[in-house]
């Protein structure tokens, strides 16, 4: 069993990238830790542990920094939703949260499974800076580490041109990250655009009769209907589902490059921007190996299997 500790800030594609890593078979999920981020902290606790009740499993959840390191930054609701959760006015669940903050459990689970927990960032790096601040040899202890995060050709997503959402909410973190962390995975949001799923596929598997399904078809009827307003008409786009499916099946990627990124924290116009040294010409230490092209039909058949839609890729 490959064991994956998931930070994320739920969201609707976290919801999706939360349920692939419950069903793909061969993974063990010891956490979930909370970021804020799409929404507030409050709201992504509690859709988190409701998606544990649709999932029906026991993952512990942890509760982690409520606010960006350093700056303020806009939630994303208008994307997700005033809850995070398509405001669709589930009952909430009846579970808790563990009382161990989420920075906390990072360390832990890193000491305790050295050398085999792999982790996976969906959300804005608040909580695994501090916790590189806390326990430098974070990096050290932890198998492989995949972030979604970043626009490595300066698209963006954000109020700010060139800057993603995950790594614009909270740049300071993000520096922390990039610049401690000696070798990570990186999906970024311009990889994300380049892997629609249509919409028509998607409808279908969004009808499938599993609780899955239902729930995220109505969680995720809001975005769907404002991305294929302002974004793209014919594909629905998913960061974090992508993000999760290579770090999860990385054979179904079909070219990574590995480049030395860093992020800027100060332009007038470019703070949170990702700046990744294309040609090698700084001399600056390579750090990122960044999704650059993913097989679709791989990454649908991660995104059936989270939804209960099909039977499983092998
Ligand atoms: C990222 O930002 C959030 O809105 C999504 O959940 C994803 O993690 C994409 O830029
Ligand atoms: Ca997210």
């Amino acid at each position: 069993m490959e064991r994956w500790l998931i930070d994320t800030d739920p969201g609707v594609d976290d919801a999706l990238a939360i349920m692939m890593a419950h069903r793909l078979p061969g993974i063990s999920v010891c956490a979930l830790t909370l970021a804020a981020g799409n929404v507030g902290i409050d709201h992504t606790t509690a859709n988190a542990l409701k998606l544990l009740d649709i999932l029906n499993v026991d993952t512990p959840v942890h509760v982690g920094a409520p606010v960006p390191l350093v700056r303020s930054a806009n939630d994303a609701a208008f994307v997700h939703g005033l809850d995070g959760f398509g405001d669709i006015g589930y009952t909430p669940s009846k579970r808790f949260a563990e009382a161990e903050h989420a920075v906390q459990a990072m360390i832990r689970l890193a000491r305790l499974h050295a050398g085999e927990l792999n982790m996976i960032m969906l959300g804005p790096l608040t909580n695994l800076a501090l916790a590189l601040c806390l326990e430098p040899a974070l990096p050290n202890l932890v198998k492989r580490l995949v972030i979604m995060g970043g626009a490595v050709t300066g698209h963006g997503n954000t109020e700010r041109l060139p800057a993603e959402f995950n790594t614009g909410f909270d740049v300071e973190a993000a520096h922390i990250v990039f610049s401690r962390w000696p070798r990570f995975d990186l999906v970024d949001w311009e990889a994300t655009l380049a892997h629609g799923v249509p919409i028509a596929e998607l409808d279908g598997w969004l009808s499938a009769d599993t609780d899955e399904a239902r729930f995220y078809r109505a969680i995720s009827r809001k975005t769907r209907t404002w991305m294929s307003r302002e974004r793209n008409p014919t594909h629905w786009v998913a960061a974090d589902a992508l993000a999760m499916a290579a770090a999860l099946r990385p054979e179904s990627a079909r070219d990574w490059q590995e480049r030395a990124l860093r992020v800027e924290l100060d332009g007038a116009l470019t703070r949170g921007a990702t700046v990744v040294d294309w040609s090698g010409r700084m001399g600056w230490p390579v750090n990122a190996r960044i999704l650059m092209r993913y097989d679709q039909a791989g990454f649908g058949d991660t995104i059936r299997t989270a939804l209960g839609a099909n039977t499983t890729p092998g």
